[in-house]
């Protein structure tokens, strides 16, 4: 189930191509009036009348004048001669500017009075994964039937059925289905779609699904298929009839697919096997079919580079090898291509994400080329000559390399058809001159990073069918004309964050809202945008206006009204005032950071009608009072943020009980008093708990060891909860709980996305009055990365069991009452890169260990009677002190490169979590594949890490900047 997003975003892609053959082609017959019959039309508004059709899309169906003829209805086509309705197709536009247009309601019995209906088709609309009603067996004429999130249970009259999708990719969950003998009835069955139901407990799948001798198409993706008993494949051969076969997502292996796939051969056209576990190169035996036209292999693990044969494969329109492991030269690769005629016929060439090196070879002999995809390999060298002569382009993208060079208008001169380019994320400079006209139209235009300033892009003014546009991070330090806001009318998501615009901002909700555009995505971070922050559409999804100059009062918002935001964040402006009280409408909101500013006042109690709220943050702004009871109701949260305000009472004992999705609580540099209660142990979730800085007093409880996410050293997740909001994607808010099916994509792959906030732990309660003993409990939290206790007045030994922390990469006991010896056991924490014991009564000598020598004396002052190395005084037993012998020498350069792993360790930590913590607005999300997406995120904060890696601050400033981001 590892990418639901991306299937979805699939699905309706290929669904767009079904519809569009199946599209029933009336005969224009605007000379004759056909009436439709009275019994059907009074029938289709009695199903009218069943459904919820919010968005009006059955506003031409009526009885009025005008409306009487239901053969005009839209989605309902009559017959020519007899009049009566052959089909009725309501299916949810795919058109990306209406996905949020769905009917919902239930599917009223009334059609069965449609006698001649041949092609019903309510997909992906909301029917609430309702039962096919059984009256839809009375349909006899039916042939086409597509209710997608049906439950699958056939009336046995659909025996002449050709086509049939009972796909449920409506439903988060997988609805599992048990046998399949059914199907086999159906033995006119041309097409098949079981897709996004499970079929793990269908072991019959292969033999029913191999008796369906007409079966041309077959697609059964995110089936959870069970593997397929080798003896079945020696005696049922699936149909060879077979032309479209869709196996993607299923986890199927080489070995249990290739045996029977390549039986198949030689009539199959479109071949998906995308989103499985396909090892090893890429077999010879795809030599043998000959009729492919589409082979999508997406996302496996396949290795080496395109074979030979491909270059003959003469009806090859569509080649996606993405995400995979493919490695060597790109022009190997290219050249193995173009040995034959596959030059003339290969239209879609997708080898993004894969581990391609070189520079990219001359491309013109292949003359259908319309969509090249390259971005996230290893490639380099410059790019302008290779294209020029690319004149069907329609998809450039070739983010996330390191192409360099610089882009002038000649290299677009024969780009005439463009209409997504993407050269995000490269070391490349567009030199585009303020007169220039391109010469294309394009809908989605990512050029992060391209080093366009410092003037804004003039030429932008001729693009009017943008949809995306994202300019982020090119160094425009420039006013925003006001014609870049009225640019096109569907535009859903704008990226102009990290440069240094100016200026005040239009009324923003006049651009944006009304015309039907599901969920506007408007990033203008890290600017110079000053003034009040402008009226905002309702109906936006991301508003990211943080990091900028935006003055005065947000208590306009309540004028806002019902709202459709997912994410907002105004943090680090100049914003002040009391914050409003009218959260009711926002109850879509998941994350909502207000953090450094200066808001006043009582944190509102309508707070706690955000009641899909995951991350909120106040930190640092002058918030006073008492947290109020309602944000109990808050139980989705995962990050309270309330540092760094004037906050005060007790921690209140429901929060342990009402809020236990905690992850990251924060209530540092408040005024609360009191005790810790010991319900704060329900957190079993928590991973960073700071409660620094505050009047905080009496014991540390002992139930710590309760906060189970902290006892382990490896973490469940690491992207628990934090980067879940990023992937709405816009215009579907209602599937935002496909979420965490999506998040899952990441698990398996390595690099950058392995360090996630779910990595981050990290406990702090320093700066506080808390009394008595360490309890030994906290010396359970295994996990444990950080632990600062400073600035209390806690007494007793340091326990030798603090050896066990052995995560611990900053441990700050000082400013104490600790008594005794420092015990020989904290030698043993290897990985510590900070440390400081100052300042307590601790006695005796520093054990002699591998990196307790190494920190500076400083770690230790203040403590009266503590000797030996790295401080000056001598222990009594001095003199027969030993040179450290050479295992010692050898630890501690080991050591070394362990703290420089560590220090890298939160780097990239702090990238995941700023991954996860901000809402990164479109690029990411309107991608088709996310990962991509998510790489030239990536990509875009490099900069920042080598900056940091290479400064080297210590592990301190790193942690501060980790927190500060946190907070
Ligand atoms: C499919 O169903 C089985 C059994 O009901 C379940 O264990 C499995 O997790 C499901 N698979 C998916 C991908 O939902
Ligand atoms: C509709 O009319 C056209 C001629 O106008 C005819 O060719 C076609 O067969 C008719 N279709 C049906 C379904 O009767
Ligand atoms: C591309 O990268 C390779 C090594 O990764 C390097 O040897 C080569 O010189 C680079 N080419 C260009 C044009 O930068
Ligand atoms: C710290 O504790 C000691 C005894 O446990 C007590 O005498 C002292 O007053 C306390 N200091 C503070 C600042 O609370």
């Amino acid at each position: 189930m590892s990418s639901k997003l991306f299937l979805l975003f699939q699905y309706i892609a290929f669904l767009s191509v079904i519809l569009f053959q199946l599209e029933p082609r009336v005969a224009d017959s605007n000379k004759i009036v056909v009436r439709c019959i009275d019994e059907e039309r009074e029938a289709l508004l009695t199903f009218k009348q069943s459904l919820v059709d919010k968005y009006g899309i059955l506003s031409s169906w009526g009885r009025e004048d005008g409306k009487r003829d239901c053969c005009k209805w839209r989605g309902v086509r009559c017959s020519n001669t007899t009049g009566h309705v052959k089909v009725l197709n309501l299916r949810r536009s795919d058109d990306e500017n209406a996905r949020m247009k769905v009917l919902k309601g239930k599917i009223s019995p009334a059609l069965i009075k449609l006698h001649d209906l041949r092609h019903l088709d309510l997909s992906n609309n909301h029917f609430g994964g309702s039962p096919i009603p059984k009256f839809i067996g009375s349909l006899n004429k039916l042939r086409y039937l597509n209710l997608s999130s049906g439950t699958p249970s056939v009336p046995h009259q659909l025996q002449n059925i050709s086509r049939l999708h009972f796909s449920n990719i409506e439903n988060s969950n997988l609805f599992t289905m048990g046998t399949v003998e059914w199907l086999s009835n159906l033995s006119s069955l041309r097409h098949l779609d079981l897709s996004c139901i499970n079929l793990t407990k269908s072991s019959d799948w292969f033999l029913v699904v191999a008796k369906l001798q007409s079966l041309k198409t077959l697609v059964l993706r995110s089936c959870a298929l069970p593997p397929i008993n080798p003896s079945f494949v020696s005696h049922f051969n699936l149909s060879t009839s077979i032309e479209t076969l869709d196996l993607s997502d299923n986890h199927l292996s080489s070995s249990s697919v290739y045996p029977w796939l390549f039986n198949l051969s030689r009539n199959i056209k479109h071949l998906n096997l995308g989103y499985n576990q396909l090892r090893g190169s890429i077999p010879e035996a795809f030599q043998d079919m000959v009729s492919l036209t589409f082979l999508k292999l997406p996302s496996n693990e396949l290795e080496g580079g395109i074979p030979k044969f491909f270059g003959n494969m003469c009806s090859l329109n569509i080649l996606n090898l993405s995400i995979n492991k493919l490695s060597g030269q790109l022009s190997e690769l290219i050249q193995n291509l173009s040995s034959g005629c596959t030059m003339n016929s290969l239209e879609g060439l997708y080898l993004h994400d894969n581990d391609i090196t070189g520079p990219i070879p001359h491309l013109g002999g292949f003359s259908s080329l319309k969509a090249l995809k390259l971005g996230k390999n290893r490639l380099n060298g410059t790019i302008n000559k290779s294209l020029s002569h690319s004149f069907k382009l329609e998809t450039l993208a070739l983010a996330g390399n390191s192409f360099t060079g610089v882009i002038s208008e000649a290299f677009f001169s024969n780009m005439s058809k463009l209409q997504k380019l993407d050269l995000a994320n490269n070391s490349l400079t567009l030199k585009l001159s303020h007169d220039w006209v391109p010469p294309f139209q394009l809908k989605r235009l990512y050029l992060a990073s391209c080093k366009m300033g410092p003037h804004f892009p003039k030429w932008l003014q001729h693009q009017n069918q943008l949809l995306v546009v994202d300019i982020s991070n090119n160094r425009i330090s420039d006013t925003v004309p006001d014609w870049f806001w009225d640019l096109s009318n569907d535009i859903y998501s704008i990226n102009l964050s990290k440069n240094h615009m100016n200026g005040k901002l239009p009324d923003l909700s006049l651009r944006f809202d009304g015309t039907g555009i599901g969920g506007t995505c408007i990033d203008i971070s890290s600017n110079h945008f000053g003034g009040p922050i402008p009226p905002l559409p309702s109906n936006s999804q991301i508003l990211n206006l943080s990091k900028n100059k935006f003055s005065g009062s947000i208590t306009f918002l309540c004028s806002i009204g019902e709202n459709t935001w997912n994410i907002f964040d105004l943090s680090s402006n100049l914003l002040s005032g009391e914050l409003p009280d009218c959260w009711l409408h926002f109850n879509s909101l998941s994350t909502l950071h207000l953090a450094n500013n200066s808001f006043s006042g009582k944190i509102p109690k309508s707070i706690g009608f955000l009641q899909n709220i995951q991350t909120l943050s106040l930190h640092n702004n002058r918030l006073s009072g008492e947290l109020p009871l309602s944000i109990k109701n808050c139980s989705r949260l995962s990050v309270l943020d309330l540092g760094k305000n004037a906050l005060f009472g007790e921690i209140p004992t429901w929060m342990g009980e009402s809020l236990q999705n905690l992850i990251v609580l924060s209530l540092n540099s408040n005024k609360f008093h009191g005790n810790i209660p010991f319900q704060l142990c329900h957190l079993a979730l928590i991973q960073v708990l700071d409660l620094s800085l505050n009047s905080i007093s009496g014991k540390i409880p002992k139930c710590f060891n309760n906060f189970s996410a902290l006892t382990q050293e490896r973490s469940f997740d690491p992207t628990i909860g934090l980067g879940a909001y990023v992937w709405v994607p816009p215009g579907i808010v209602d599937h935002i709980s496909y979420l965490d099916n999506v998040l899952l994509i990441w698990k398996g792959s390595e690099n950058e996305y392995k360090s996630t906030l779910g990595l981050v732990k990290f406990l702090d309660l320093s700066s506080n009055k808390l009394c008595g003993a360490i309890p030994e409990e906290i010396m359970d939290l295994l996990g444990l990365i950080g632990l600062n206790l400073s600035r209390n007045n806690l007494t007793g030994p340091i326990t030798p069991k603090i050896g066990q922390l052995k995560s611990l990469d900053f441990l700050d006991l000082s400013i104490n009452q600790f008594s005794g010896s420092i015990p020989s056991s904290l030698a043993q924490l290897s990985r510590l890169g900070v440390l400081d014991l100052s300042y307590n009564n601790l006695s005796g000598k520093i054990p002699l260990g591998t990196q307790l020598q190494s920190f500076n004396a400083s770690v230790y002052a203040g403590n009266l009677e503590l000797c030996g190395l790295p401080l000056p005084n001598k222990c009594p037993d001095e003199e027969s002190h030993p040179c450290p012998g050479r295992d010692d020498n050898a630890n501690t350069t080991e050591d070394e490169d362990d703290q420089f792993i560590t220090l890298g360790f939160y780097v990239s930590l702090f990238l995941g979590f700023f991954v996860g913590f901000w809402g990164v607005c479109g690029t990411l999300m309107l991608n088709r594949s996310s990962r991509y997406g998510y790489y030239n995120f990536l990509t875009g904060m490099k900069d920042w890490l080598s900056v940091t890696a290479a400064g080297r601050s210590g592990m301190a400033r790193i942690m501060s900047l980790v927190f500060r981001v946190l907070i």
